[in-house]
């Protein structure tokens, strides 16, 4: 079993961290913020994680689980050191590589010798190199390792992985690193680091345009008069196509898919090719945002000025608390603008966030509400009781930008109901 540190404990570092602890190795995570270590050493989970607490605990009450402060603190003992820290993105849509660096910064003095460094962050091509820099140590080799972790299904995802991809000149150390996931069933792929960068940065980007490509249909659905479910349905069953990512909703968001896209442009651009393809899907993205202000607008009778609108949902999907660019706030935000009283109501979304004070409960926003605007797929907003949704708007008429409620059933309680491309 291995010694390994992980610095960052966010979304992507203590999942990595509680993972590879259960799978039977040493882990010390570090983290900059002394409040959230504090937290994490009293077994408090600060963000919302299927499965991912009761890890953490049985990590902790084994030993095989420590949190400390400072990213120096976490490597004097580690044979393996992973960096999960936030690579956000540049004013010219590059991602920013400080906080690794600041990591390698902190770590390069205490690493034991033989030490290999992981980036599992996403990083631009070429990081793998950059950080060797930073540390400036013959005897470490840097390794790229990335991670595909879904947030809310994150510890799933990594101890069920479709596959693992480790990017390194030196075999010895990939392989060290391909034996850390013992247990773990999936095709290892290993490859130079600069393939292993780019296989993550191409991922998330095609499952982007995946995701732009079927709002787009779902337009061309609504302008001839198709139904998108039925639409997807049917080009899902084609394997080469598959059933995933296929389902239209109000743009993709979230704290990768935004920011790597953007990035990916960048790099391509810097490297000498115009990635117009992924322009394309970015400016649709954009483009999804508008279109639901515009159902929203169209349902309250063509201006949304004075209009009071309902919001279920403030996350950037189901499942998680986080909100970082989360569609639903981008669609507040722009009906806010054109004069709208937004009241919105998610079911993990409890503090304030850009302006947007949450009630406590989905009714509550529905009170005297012109629309109801369904921006979150909660399963729980399918169970509510729409009579008295009804009851309590001024009028019943809702956008359900996810396509989750039941349009029939919702049109026989004499709701007008608009869905996407359907
Ligand atoms: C982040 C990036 O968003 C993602 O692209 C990358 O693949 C992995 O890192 P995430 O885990 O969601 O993902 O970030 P976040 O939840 O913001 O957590 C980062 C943690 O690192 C925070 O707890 C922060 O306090 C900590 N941190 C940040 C450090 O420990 N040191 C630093 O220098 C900066
Ligand atoms: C993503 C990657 O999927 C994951 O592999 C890792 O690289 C981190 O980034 P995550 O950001 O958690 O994961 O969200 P994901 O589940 O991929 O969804 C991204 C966005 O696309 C969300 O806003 C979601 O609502 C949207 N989406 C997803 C759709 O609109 N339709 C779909 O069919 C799927």
């Amino acid at each position: 079993m291995a010694q390994i540190a992980v610095i960052g404990a966010g979304y992507v570092g203590l999942t990595t961290a509680a993972c590879f602890s259960s799978l039977g190795h040493d882990v010390v995570c570090a983290d900059i913020d002394e409040e959230r270590v504090a937290r994490l050493e009293r077994g408090e989970i600060p963000i919302v994680e299927a499965g991912l607490e009761a890890l953490v605990r049985e990590g902790m009450d084994g030993g095989r689980l420590r949190f400390v402060v400072g990213a120096e603190n976490a490597a004097r003992s580690a044979e393996f050191a992973y960096l999960c820290v936030p690579t956000p993105q540049g004013d010219d849509g590059s991602a920013d590589l400080s906080y690794i660096e600041a990591a390698a910064r902190q770590i390069g003095p205490v690493l034991p010798s033989e030490a290999v460094v992981v980036n599992k962050s996403t990083v631009p091509v070429g990081s793998t190199r950059v950080v060797e820099r930073v540390l400036g140590r013959d005897d470490v080799t840097v390794v790229s390792n990335p991670e595909f972790l879904r947030e809310g299904s994150a510890v799933h995802d990594f101890l069920n992985p479709d596959r693992i991809v480790i990017g390194s000149d030196d075999q010895s150390a990939a392989v060290r690193v391909a034996s850390l996931y013992i247990g773990v069933t999936a095709p290892i792929i290993v490859t130079d680091p600069p393939s292993a960068e780019t296989i993550k940065y191409a991922s998330n980007a095609f499952l982007a345009t995946k995701i732009s490509f079927v709002n787009a249909i779902a337009a061309v659905c609504e302008a001839v008069g198709a139904d998108v479910k039925d639409v997807v349905l049917g080009m899902g069953y084609d394997k080469r196509i598959g059933h995933e990512f296929l389902k239209p909703g109000p743009g993709w968001g979230g704290s990768c898919f935004p920011k790597d896209s953007r990035a990916l442009v960048h790099i391509a651009d810097t490297a000498g090719y115009a990635f117009d393809l992924l322009r394309g899907v970015i400016t649709v993205n954009e483009d999804q945002f508008q279109r639901v202000v515009a159902k929203v607008r169209e349902l309250a009778g063509g201006s949304l000025d004075g209009v009071t609108v309902g919001v279920w949902g403030l996350t950037f999907k189901a499942r998680t608390d986080d909100t970082r660019d989360s569609p639903a706030l981008r669609i507040a935000s722009l009906m806010a603008a054109e004069g709208a009283e937004v009241q919105a109501y998610d079911p993990a979304v409890k503090a304030p966030v850009e302006g947007i004070a949450p009630a406590t409960d989905p009714y509550t926003v529905c009170d005297g509400a012109d629309v109801l605007a369904v921006l979150t797929e909660w399963d729980e907003f399918r169970w509510l009781d729409f009579d008295k949704v009804a009851g309590l708007m001024r009028t019943p008429r809702v956008v359900d930008a996810r396509n989750l409620l039941d349009k029939a059933a919702l049109e026989r309680r004499g709701f007008t109901y608009t869905g996407i491309g359907r």
